[in-house]
Order: structure tokens, then sequence, then C-alpha cells
């Protein structure tokens, strides 16, 4: 049984990643391959609870990481390493990348512990490709603050805290550019959805 593809999309809030997220599944579907569609925090019932306690629960930034992959291990073990392990492909709205932008780079959680937990809580299933959702911050709120009635923890944030989770996103697709495809959320969706797609063909090569 070939292993699954493991894909994950990642973005700050209100870069358009959920516009394009059962699109790319369906047209993963489509070219013949078992898709399972899930996200963090959460995409286990534990990890439900988690991302209720994570977006309305004010707590220290070191608490908040630690939580993130706590529900992240048991997403991998539950869900993320059973499926590709039977051959289904699984495309998450976002992984740890979001760990190192949110908590690292939003909040300035030490970025040795984050490796330390990444390594560990992963145990090798890592992306096989990230399509990064890119959006200036202020652009992204707008957006944010047409589509959410009820904003949580995050989407409340300042653009400050939105431009340091941007530019560790960046920083990251910049070290490992093999497994990122960066995407301008500023071009139609259209347009945005046929270069994810053009990304994603490689997976298949
Ligand atoms: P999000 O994908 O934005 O959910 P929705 O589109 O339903 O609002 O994820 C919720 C929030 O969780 C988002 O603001 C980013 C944050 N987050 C982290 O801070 N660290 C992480 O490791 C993950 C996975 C998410």
């Amino acid at each position: 049984m070939t292993r699954g593809k493991f894909v994950s999309l990642e973005g700050i809030d209100g870069a358009g990643k959920s516009t394009h997220l059962n699109a790319i599944a369906e047209w993963i579907r489509e070219r013949g391959q078992a898709v399972l569609v899930t996200r963090e925090p959460g995409g286990t019932p534990l990890g439900e609870s988690l991302r209720q306690l994570l977006l309305h629960q004010s707590m220290h930034p070191d608490t908040e990481a630690l939580i993130m992959f706590a529900a992240r291990r048991e997403h991998v073990m539950q869900v993320i390493a059973p499926a590709l392990q039977q051959g289904t492909w699984v495309v998450s709205d976002r992984f740890t990348d979001a760990s190192f932008a949110y908590q690292g780079g939003g909040r300035g959680v030490d970025v040795v512990h984050l490796n330390y937990l990444a390594a560990w809580v992963e145990g090798g299933i890592r992306p096989d490709m990230t399509l990064l959702f890119d959006l200036e911050p202020e652009e992204a709120h707008r957006r944010v603050l047409r589509g959410t009635p009820h904003p949580d923890r995050f989407e409340k944030e300042q653009a400050t805290f939105f431009r340091k989770v941007r530019a560790a996103y960046l920083d990251r697709a910049r070290a490992e550019p093999a497994r990122f495809c960066l995407l301008d959320s500023s071009h139609a969706p259209e347009a945005i959805f046929k270069q994810a797609q053009q990304a994603l063909e490689r997976l298949w090569a």
C-alpha cells in the first residue's frame, strides 16, 4: 500500500485558506485519491475540546503552545498517521507551521521549545506540501471583520501581531522552498486555485 500524501494549508487569519480547502480536497479526489479533510487545532474529539479552550480562554503563551502540541499529538496518532498508512491523502487546515508562526513569531515562545515539541509530536509525520496563503495583514484583518461576527482570541489580535505571524511563516517558507508553495492571496480566487493545483501536481510526479 502506497502511503498517502499529507498537504497542509497555512496563512494568517483572513488570508483565504478556508475558501480553498474543500475545493482542493475535491480536486485531489477527482484525481482518484481518497482524501481526509481535517483541521488544527482540532481533528479529534479531544482536539476539538482543546480548540474551544485555545480560541476562547486566555492563557500564558507557553501554555498555549503546549496545548496546541498536545492536540496535535492526538491528531497525529489517532487520525493523520493511520490515514496516511492506509493510503488516504490528508488535507489539514493548519499544522505545525502555525505553532511556529503564531506561538513563536506572534507570541514570542522560544523556538528551542517549539523545535523540541515538533520533533516529539510529529514523530516523522510532516506535510509533503504546504500551501501558504500570503496576504498583507491589514487586508486580511478587513476580510476577517467582514466574515466573522464573533471573532476569537486570535482574530481579535492587532495588525502588529499578524505582521510577526506572517514574517515567521515567510521565514519558514524560505527555509524549506521545496515543501512550501507561496500563494499571493491578493489575486483572484481562480488564479490562486490554479497556482495551488500546479503545485499539487508535483505530488504525483
Ligand atoms: P483557523 O484555521 O483560523 O480557524 P477558523 O478559520 O475556523 O477561524 O484556526 C484557529 C486559530 O488557531 C487561528 O487563529 C490560528 C490559531 N493557531 C495557532 O495559534 N497555533 C497553531 O498551532 C494552530 C494549529 C492554530
